[in-house]
């Protein structure tokens, strides 16, 4: 096993780490807004629209794309990777991301109903999130250690970099965390309050 005293690299994973807290409180504001539709049954579309700006081009978009593109194959090119079938809880998080986006535009033309589906939509999302992010910080991090160089994390870090660049242009941390600072002024910073909020989708009939 190679030693880590001189190793002053920033891990690839640290990079990833930071944004799991970021989603994280996005996820908090998400739940801060079905929160309010318990309590008021309507929508805040504007609201709504920022949190699913920010899941799509940040959390999928950037993050998501970081680990299918760049350590997911970088970690099977060199170890076992077992998956854990963290690719499909992506696919399964843009399938409820999609369906919260058409329950705002329902909402927005008037439907009743599309404020208590986008609710259903956001907290089975966030419940899958969370217990996804769990599951990488718990092992990925252990993973990468174990199976990169200082040299090759390096080279990886970079390449997340990059990709994001590509992606999203310059300074895409900074820019999104901006997003969620003004909705946690507006909703607050911490997670919902709502005690039936850990209720799973798949326990309700689905909708569309
Ligand atoms: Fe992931
Ligand atoms: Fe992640």
């Amino acid at each position: 096993m190679g030693t880590e005293t001189q190793t002053t690299v920033l891990s690839p994973y640290a990079v990833l780490a930071r944004e799991h807290r970021l989603i994280e409180r996005a996820l908090n504001v998400l739940g801060r807004i079905c929160d309010e539709i318990r309590r008021t049954k309507k929508l805040d579309a504007s609201a709504a629209t920022q949190v699913i700006h920010f899941l799509r081009d940040f959390a999928d978009g950037t993050h998501h794309l970081k680990e299918e593109r760049v350590l997911f194959p970088a970690i099977d090119a060199k170890a076992f990777f077992p998956g854990c079938g963290l690719i499909s809880e992506h696919e399964l998080g843009r399938k409820r991301v999609r369906s919260m986006a058409e329950a705002v535009e329902r909402s927005s033309r008037g439907d009743a109903e599309a404020a208590k589906v986008f609710m259903r939509y956001a907290r089975s999302y966030i419940n899958l999130l969370r217990a996804h992010i769990a599951k990488e910080d718990e092992c990925l991090a252990n993973v990468v250690a174990a199976t990169f160089s200082g040299d090759e994390r390096e080279r990886l870090t970079q390449a997340l970099e990059e990709m994001e660049r590509r992606e999203i242009g310059e300074r895409a941390f900074e820019r999104f965390a901006a997003i969620v600072e003004v909705l946690e002024a507006r909703f607050g910073g911490g997670s919902s309050t709502d005690p039936n909020a850990e209720v799973s989708i798949q326990s309700r009939p689905e909708t569309n």
